[in-house]
């Protein structure tokens, strides 16, 4: 989704920004552009597609200037081509703009600055933004952008540059992430939407709030609010100079995503278990021992793959820990009446914590005064920062629009939640210990399905030639089915259906044919002979069966037409072998069907719209 990149420094500043849009480029976006001042006059660059497109109109020999600001856009309001990407201008072309979010009241002023004469070139509501700030502009780029936030409605992330003003850039937020970088030694300063864009440097970050405008001006940077007043802000240290973002020999990211699972898992419960006291401890969990003892309601909210794992947390907290759990879409929860009581706690999951729907969510979540915690992958993300307390989920950077080992993490880390909880509640020693001992083996079981990953490819040259594929599982493994068919969707583009096998009888299996394969998650034991029926019924209709079954079941051999061998583990941790087993699935479907696996169509990695 969006991404905003600026720098102001000694670099060549158009390069700086290239470099920064191709670190965010994992985002998902379908344009991207840039200005920046020569010669007191603003030029620009911009092209649909990729950001190499985007390279090759640019000449950077003779560029060497000191500001510019970028950005990558997913479309909203307006198509994918060149007039509608980044930056904006006002008429006169005067202030370059670049913004993440929506203004929700562009209509309205767009109306009136037509009516004022105002010509706009963009169906974008962003382009709102530069008319305006050009219409109150007398001279002070600071009190110009303090009038123009008055008058915008909606989320934003702005950096704006003046062609008047060729050592300053403007930035400011509301709703939307904004983070600026600087480095004393070298006098640079640069700006994203995206702690990412800044990998491979050591900086002081500072994060900007709410309706916070900064000002950078040469080598001082200046933070006010509406009101005018100095913010004093907080300097965080970066350090990421000796990390990079590589495929590490993989064809795609997420091929090595799904392949750092046995690592990924255990670093999610290292330092956290004691198998011996069957106990589960947090780094930083600072809630009472009171309220966490008292908690008689959760509420988990969150978006795509991080809503499959609350699905699956929801049946393990009420199972083991006895707490009443609900798993609400994030982008729903605004038209519930939120029942909180004051033992509610309320979880948001997600791998970026910057998705916006979980964050108007939470919001929803504080206003009803709930105690709230996060279980997000990125440090200091908007999610991390809004809740009282975080889980990390240590997985390293996801790059993959497609979520892989998040998920498995979030899985991990919800578990030994429920066990603390648990612990504290009914849950014995001796099933703490049990649990925990063969969480250990997981990493292991993991390792076992990548081995076979030669196995399922041949797999999946079977089915990738189908359209439409039912994906059924029960209890924990519907989830699970709904997850595996969310990859095949995201990646492959097949319209992948996923069912609670009970409930196909009601209705799907009216589309059941052999044009119509089922894949079936049968590694539950508790859900295997309904399962088997389910298939049966399938198998009567003439579809071909796909089954990920664990290795000492029996009977589905007869019935499948294809299985697929896993690890024999209890039930809750069956969830494991399953999800890696279909994640490979899913790769390897797209790899026959020739998708772009780095950059699937429509799609963004981190949402940062509602
Ligand atoms: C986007 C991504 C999904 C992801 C979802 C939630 O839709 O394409 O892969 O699961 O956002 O993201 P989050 O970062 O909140 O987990």
């Amino acid at each position: 989704m969006c991404g905003i990149f600026g720098y102001l420094g000694k670099k060549n500043s158009i390069k700086a920004c290239l470099n920064g849009l191709k670190l965010l480029e994992y985002r998902g976006y379908d344009s991207a552009g840039i200005a920046a001042i020569k010669n007191n006059r603003l030029i620009n660059f911009k092209a649909s597609g990729k950001i190499s497109s985007l390279e090759k109109k640019i000449h950077l020999k003779h560029l060497n200037l000191d500001i510019a600001i970028g950005h990558t856009r997913w479309a909203t309001h307006g198509k994918a081509n060149d007039k509608n990407a980044h930056p904006h201008f006002d008429e006169k072309k005067h202030i370059a703009i670049v913004h993440n979010g929506i203004i929700e009241n562009y209509d309205v002023l767009k109306k009136d600055l037509k009516d004022k004469g105002f010509k706009f070139r963009s169906e974008t509501d962003s382009e709102v933004i530069a008319q305006l700030l050009s219409k109150n502009y007398k001279n002070d780029l600071l009190e110009t952008t303090i009038k123009t936030l008055t008058e915008l409605k909606g989320s934003l992330a702005i950096a704006l540059i003046h062609k008047n003003h060729p050592n300053e850039i403007v930035c400011a937020t509301r709703e939307s992430p904004l983070v600026i970088g600087f480095d004393d030694k070298k006098n640079e300063f640069l700006i994203s939407s995206d702690l990412n864009a800044f990998l491979g440097r050591n900086l002081n970050v500072i994060f900007l709030k709410n309706d916070e405008i900064a000002h950078i001006k040469q080598k001082e940077i200046k933070v006010i609010n509406l009101k005018k007043q100095i913010i004093f802000k907080k300097l965080e240290k970066l350090n990421s100079k000796n990390q990079n973002f590589s495929k590490k020999g993989f064809k795609h990211y997420l091929l090595k995503e799904i392949f750092e699972q046995p690592l990924t898992i255990q670093k999610a419960y290292l330092g956290r278990i004691f198998e011996e006291k069957g106990q589960v401890e947090f780094e930083h969990l600072n809630f009472t021992k009171s309220f966490l003892s008292q908690i008689d309601n959760i509420i988990i909210t969150a978006c795509g793959t991080s809503y499959h794992a609350a699905l699956i947390a929801k049946t393990y907290f009420e199972e083991k820990a006895n707490i009443l759990t609900s798993a609400e879409i994030a982008s729903e929860m605004r038209f519930k009446n939120l029942l909180v009581t004051p033992n509610t706690l309320v979880i948001a999951i997600s791998q970026s914590g910057e998705t916006a729907d979980t964050i108007a969510a939470l919001k929803l979540a504080k206003e009803k005064k709930a105690k709230t915690l996060s279980i997000v992958n990125v440090q200091n993300s908007t999610i991390a920062r809004m809740t009282e307390e975080s889980i990390f989920l240590k997985a390293g950077p996801e790059r993959s629009v497609c979520s892989t080992k998040a998920f498995t993490s979030q899985i991990t880390v919800l578990y030994l939640l429920a066990i603390y909880l648990a612990r504290q509640r009914s849950m014995q020693k001796k099933e703490g210990m049990l649990f925990l001992k063969e969480l250990k083996k997981t990493p292991n079981k993991v390792r076992k399905v990548l081995q076979i990953s030669s196995l399922i490819k041949e797999k999946a040259k079977k089915y990738a030639k189908f359209e439409n594929i039912f994906f059924l599982g029960r209890n924990l493994m519907f989830p699970t089915a709904l997850e595996a068919a969310l990859k095949l969707k995201e990646i492959s583009y097949v319209n992948a259906n996923a069912y609670p096998a009970g409930e196909m009888k009601h209705g799907p299996l009216a589309l059941i044919s052999q044009k119509v394969p089922v894949i079936a998650f049968l590694a539950n034991k508790k859900t295997y002979d309904k399962m088997l029926s389910s298939l049966m019924e399938a198998k009567a209709r003439g579809a071909l069966i796909l089954a990920f079954a664990s290795k000492n079941s029996y009977g589905i051999e007869d019935i499948a037409d294809d299985v697929i061998w896993l690890e024999n583990t209890i039930d809750e941790l069956s969830i494991f072998p399953s999800s890696v087993a279909a994640q490979l699935f899913a790769y390897f479907v797209a790899v026959i069907r020739k998708t772009d696996i780095d950059h699937p169509r429509n799609l963004a990695k981190s949402v940062t719209v509602e």
